[in-house]
This record gives structure tokens, C-alpha cells and sequence, in this order.
């Protein structure tokens, strides 16, 4: 193992949670950590939340592994996808023994497009009174998103899975991306379901094992996966990958957590699990289990940090985490 891993912490937790990340990969292989820049410092300091460097430095690594950006979120985040090629953010949403959730039996995945939509920077102010957003839906981005989740179906051993959008109202934006999604599943053999996302908000809340793999469009998804982690115990538990072609990009789900930040007490679970993503990404499956087994048996029975009603802070969990590999 000797792949190049970006490392950017950004600001906030990311700084607190991102180390904790590389330490657990440290302790699993033997990678080439390269840091680089991005986010709210970096703009003050430079007037660039996202430098050339950066962006030209993850779009040549095998990975990237980024924590957060506070205000200039959308300024790095989205390039950054954008560097890897991402059409697909992977964000899985479980709940884990021994963790107070509201909906203990929840296993999701949420597979959102990750390049357009409502995301696709086409916003505008007309007058005083007036801004507009072009919502960007493609036929071709739909087809890309569907082809990963029948793989990604199949790999789960999933039954099938939803679609989850709102072409009753958006016909034609919606329409496209739902039409092409199942035409896509139906070539391929697989099942889907579709479910409209405004129902798939209360469904999940009542009942979460309903649902399995939820392929959705961008805001829907980073919506929805934010209220599946309200179902299984917050923020700091949930991961993210952002997969290109051939390169991706790895993050917690959460951002900055201003009110936390310095503290030393924000949960790294959600980054190191975003590294088992990374080493799954990366052919090392078997130690992605590892971490992922570590993690989960720390959330059972070690120290936990104040979001999941303990004490510790962030270095005893990274510590007791790293015990468990050993
Ligand atoms: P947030 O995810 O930073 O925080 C929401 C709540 O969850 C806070 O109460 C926070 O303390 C808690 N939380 C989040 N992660 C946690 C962790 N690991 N451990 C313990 N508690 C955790 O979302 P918020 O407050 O809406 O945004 C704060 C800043 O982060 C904003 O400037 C926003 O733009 C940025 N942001 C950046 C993202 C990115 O870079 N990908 C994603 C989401 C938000
Ligand atoms: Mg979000």
C-alpha cells in the first residue's frame, strides 16, 4: 500500500475529526499523506477558499480525504466533486448497537446525484425583488447515477432499489431523472420503487426498514440523508464518498459544527468510517472491515463523545478505536 491520499481538514471539527481519520489509516497501511487547503482560513489568509494547488492536487491522488468547509462550504465542495469526477455521493445511514437512536432499526443508503440539480450554481438575481435558480436535470447524469446503484444493489445484495423524487410537480426536471433512473434499473433487471420524497420523509421517520437503497436527486439527498442521521443518532455517525470514475473523495456527512469547534469533543466516527469507505474505495476491503468493526464496537461499549450522551472527547474515542484494531 502506498497509494497518495489528500488530506485537507478545512475548518472547524475538521480539523479535530480528520486527524483522528488519518490516524486509524496510518494504523491500518502504509499511504503517502499529502495535505492541502481549502476552506474559510485559507479564503481569509489568500482571498481563495479553494487554491489551484488544492483542486489540482485531488484531481491527480488516488483519494481524497476532506473534513469540512464552514461559509465557503459550496465554494470547495462542490469543485472538489467536481475534481474527482464525482457523479455519485454514497451516504449510508445505519444505526449501531448500544447507540441511542431514534429508529434503531434503520439501514440505509442514500445514492445522490452529485452533480446537478438544484446544485448546479445557475442562481441569478433579476431585481430587487426577483432571483431564480435553473434546476439542471441531464438523461445522461440520471443513466450514470442508475448504473452505479444496480451495481451497488447487487454488491448489498439488495432486493432493488426507491427512487426517490417529485416529478408530480417538477414534471419535467423530475420526469427526466425518474424516466431515465428506471429505464436504466429496468435494462439492467433490477427492481425499483418509487416513492415521492415529501411521503419518503414520513415513511422513513415511521417506519425506516421500508426502504433499503434510496437513489435521489441532489438536494433530496443531502436533505434526506441529514434526517436519516437524526434517525440513528446524529451528525458525527454518518460517512460520505464521492465516486468518480476513478477517483473519489471522502467526507463526513456533517459540517464545521461552529459550536463545538475547539472543543475537542466532536465525534470522529463519522470521519473514520468515512476512511473505511476510502480503503474500500482503495481494494483494501478487508481492513476497511476492520475499522468498520472498531468503530462499531467503540459506539457499543467504549467512550462516547457529548452528541451521544458521554464524556469523552475526540482523542479518547481515536484512542479506543485504534485499541480495537490493534
Ligand atoms: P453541522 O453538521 O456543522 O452541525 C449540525 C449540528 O450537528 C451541530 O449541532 C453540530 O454540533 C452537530 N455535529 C455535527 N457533526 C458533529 C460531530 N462530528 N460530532 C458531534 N456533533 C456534531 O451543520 P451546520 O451547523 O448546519 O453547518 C455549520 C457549517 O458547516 C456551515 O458553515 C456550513 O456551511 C458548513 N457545512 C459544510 C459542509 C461541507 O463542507 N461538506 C457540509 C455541511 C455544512
Ligand atoms: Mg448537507
Amino acid at each position: 500500500m502506498s497509494e497518495e491520499i489528500v488530506v485537507i481538514e478545512g475548518d472547524g471539527i475538521g480539523k479535530e475529526v480528520v486527524p483522528a481519520a488519518v490516524s486509524v489509516l496510518e494504523a491500518v497501511g502504509d499511504f503517502r499523506f499529502v495535505g492541502a487547503e481549502a476552506g474559510d482560513a485559507v479564503k481569509d489568509e489568500t482571498g481563495e477558499a479553494l487554491p489551484q494547488e488544492t483542486y489540482d492536487t485531488v484531481a491527480e491522488a488516488d483519494a481524497t480525504l476532506f473534513g469540512a468547509a464552514g461559509e465557503t462550504a459550496a465554494d470547495v465542495i462542490l469543485p472538489l466533486r467536481e475534481a474527482v469526477g464525482s457523479f455519485v455521493n454514497v451516504r449510508p445511514a445505519r444505526a449501531y448497537p448500544g447507540v441511542d437512536a431514534v429508529r434503531p432499526e434503520t439501514d440505509l443508503v442514500f445514492l445522490r446525484e452529485n452533480t446537478e440539480g438544484v446544485y448546479s450554481g445557475h442562481e441569478d438575481r433579476l431585481s430587487d425583488d426577483l432571483s431564480t435558480l435553473t434546476r439542471v436535470v441531464t438523461t445522461s447524469a440520471s443513466e450514470r447515477l442508475a448504473e452505479f446503484a444496480c451495481e451497488y444493489v447487487d454488491e448489498r445484495g439488495a432486493d432493488g432499489f426507491h427512487v426517490a423524487h417529485k416529478a408530480n410537480v417538477m414534471r419535467e426536471t423530475d420526469g427526466r431523472f425518474r424516466d431515465a433512473v428506471v429505464d436504466v434499473a429496468e435494462r439492467e433487471g433490477v427492481e425499483t420503487e418509487e416513492v415521492l420524497m415529501d411521503a419518503f420523509a414520513t415513511r422513513v421517520c415511521l417506519d425506516p426498514t421500508q426502504f433499503d437503497v434510496v437513489v435521489c436527486p441532489n438536494l433530496a439527498g443531502d436533505v434526506l440523508s441529514d434526517l436519516a442521521a437524526g434517525l440513528v443518532g446524529g451528525l458525527g455517525l454518518l460517512p460520505s464518498a464521492n465516486v468518480g470514475p476513478d477517483n473519489a473523495l471522502f467526507e463526513p456527512v456533517h459540517g464545521t459544527a461552529p459550536d463545538i469547534a475547539g472543543e475537542g469533543v466532536a465525534n470522529p466516527s463519522a470521519a473514520i468510517l468515512s476512511a473505511a469507505m476510502l480503503l474500500d474505495h482503495l481494494g483494501y476491503g478487508d481492513a476497511a472491515d476492520d475499522v468498520r468493526a472498531a468503530v462499531e464496537s467503540v459506539l457499543a461499549d467504549g467512550p462516547r463523545t457529548p452528541d451521544l450522551g458521554g464524556d469523552a472527547g475526540t482523542e479518547d474515542v481515536t484512542t479506543a478505536v485504534l485499541k480495537r484494531l490493534d
